[in-house]
């Protein structure tokens, strides 16, 4: 493989140190190298550092920095990607006054999506991942997580995991998204999944997520849905406080879980609870935005000393939007998070929520060589230029994924 050197960088900008995750002032400390190289070889980061440093280095691809900033190819550690159809009829309904919540009791909502990706082949889930995944890369994501949820039968929940894994992203299995109306209750649905999908499912996913949330699963039946889940392997998540308070919180420092994500509706108890904890507070603020919701109390979260991760949340229903850099200027106008912070929250800490903080997620030597390459003079545009275009690169695994056609 060639080695790839991109050179005369205006900046190259990363979450300093080599912990995760990070909280309190860590989460703003970043190490920034003004006029800069980075070496890429193997699929990994080589060397880094500042140009008038550089040695000759041969039998390499040169890419011409001038102009772009460096920061680390972007996580996103939340999404659910693997859908057919769409709701656009719902979205002009919701505009006219409908809430999100009536849709879904009345058999629309995440139950629409679940009937059209049920209706479509395995090859059409597949289909509709890749296409997400592209259109996260060229808004600087090289890392994904997605889930399935929109099966909730075991031939295309199966499928669903299986289009996420070849779509390259990170595999998660929301079994416990809603009851489908061929089960009579949430109690057996859940005797269903977790007789007749979760031993295959387990093989395919990393770990297992839950809508606690009322009009959904119950923290009982979260518990006996996750419990079950980490019997058989897989890490713990948890859709967790969206609308109300519902226990998510302590259920999921209770059972050690990765992340608890969404957070719109944490009060002052679940900050501090969250804050003591090992459990990353995953944010969504492209879901509240696109809601109409109330924004998760994130400078509280980072201010008590939680280890925060932000995320797309990307979806048809809920948050039709696959940019992270829009989350970051989310997270700064709404959360009041500062760009550094932000950064750190949609590298390292989400890495860390996928359990990647060791490869990927920063810029430094040895991580993987997955960069997003700004047209910007100073690395925070990311945050600052709301709905912008400053992506130009995408490194990933040491070659250039995508360009916009001049690099
Ligand atoms: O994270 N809240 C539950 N699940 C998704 C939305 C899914 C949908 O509306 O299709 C979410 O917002
Ligand atoms: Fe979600």
């Amino acid at each position: 493989m060639t080695r790839l050197l991109i050179r005369d960088l205006c900046q190259v900008v990363s979450p300093a140190g080599r912990t995760a995750p990070l909280r309190g002032p860590a989460l703003r400390e970043l190490e920034v190298v003004e006029r800069a190289y980075v070496l890429c070889d193997n699929g990994r980061i080589e060397a880094l550092g500042r140009m008038r440093d550089l040695r000759f280095a041969d039998d390499v691809q040169e890419l011409d920095g001038r102009g772009l900033c460096a920061i680390p190819g972007l996580v996103d550690c939340h999404t659910h990607a693997a859908f057919c159809g769409d709701r656009v009829e719902e979205f002009a309904l919701r505009a006219g006054g409908a809430s999100y919540e009536e849709l879904h009791a009345a058999g629309g909502g995440i139950l629409s999506t679940v009937r059209a990706t049920r209706s479509g082949t395995e090859a059409d889930v597949s289909r509709a991942v890749a296409r997400h995944a592209k259109a996260m890369l060229r808004a600087g994501t090289t890392t994904f997580e997605s889930k399935s949820g929109y099966g909730l039968d075991r031939e295309t929940e199966l499928a669903s995991l299986r289009a996420i894994r070849a779509a390259g992203g990170v595999a998660t299995w929301l079994g416990a998204h809603a009851v489908p109306p061929e089960h009579r209750d949430a109690d057996a649905y859940l005797d269903f999944v977790l007789m007749e999908v979760l031993p295959e499912a387990a093989g395919i996913a990393e770990a297992a997520d839950v809508f606690l949330e009322r009009g959904a699963f119950d923290a009982v039946q979260a518990r006996r849905y996750l419990e079950a889940c980490r019997a058989a392997g897989l890490q713990l998540r948890l859709h967790g406080d969206q609308f109300t308070e519902s226990g998510a919180v302590p259920l999921a420092i209770e059972l050690g879980a990765r992340s608890v994500d969404h957070l719109e509706a944490t009060g002052e108890g679940g900050v501090r609870a969250l804050a003591t904890s090992d459990v990353v507070g995953v944010m969504l603020p492209a879901s509240a935005l696109f809601l109409g919701r109330p924004m998760p109390p994130g400078r509280a979260f980072v201010d008590a000393g939680a280890a925060v991760a932000l995320a797309t949340d990307f979806n048809p229903g809920s948050s039709f939007c696959e940019s992270l850099p829009l989350v970051c200027s989310l997270a700064a106008t709404q959360l009041k998070l500062s760009p550094a912070e932000a950064l750190s929250a949609c590298t390292v800490n989400a890495a860390h929520v996928l359990g990647r903080a060791g490869r990927k997620g920063r810029l430094a030597v040895g991580f993987d060589a997955d960069l997003c390459l700004l047209d910007a003079p100073d690395w925070r545009y990311l945050a600052y230029h709301l709905g912008g275009d400053e992506v130009a690169a995408v490194i990933r695994d040491g070659t250039i994924s995508w360009s916009r056609g001049a690099y």
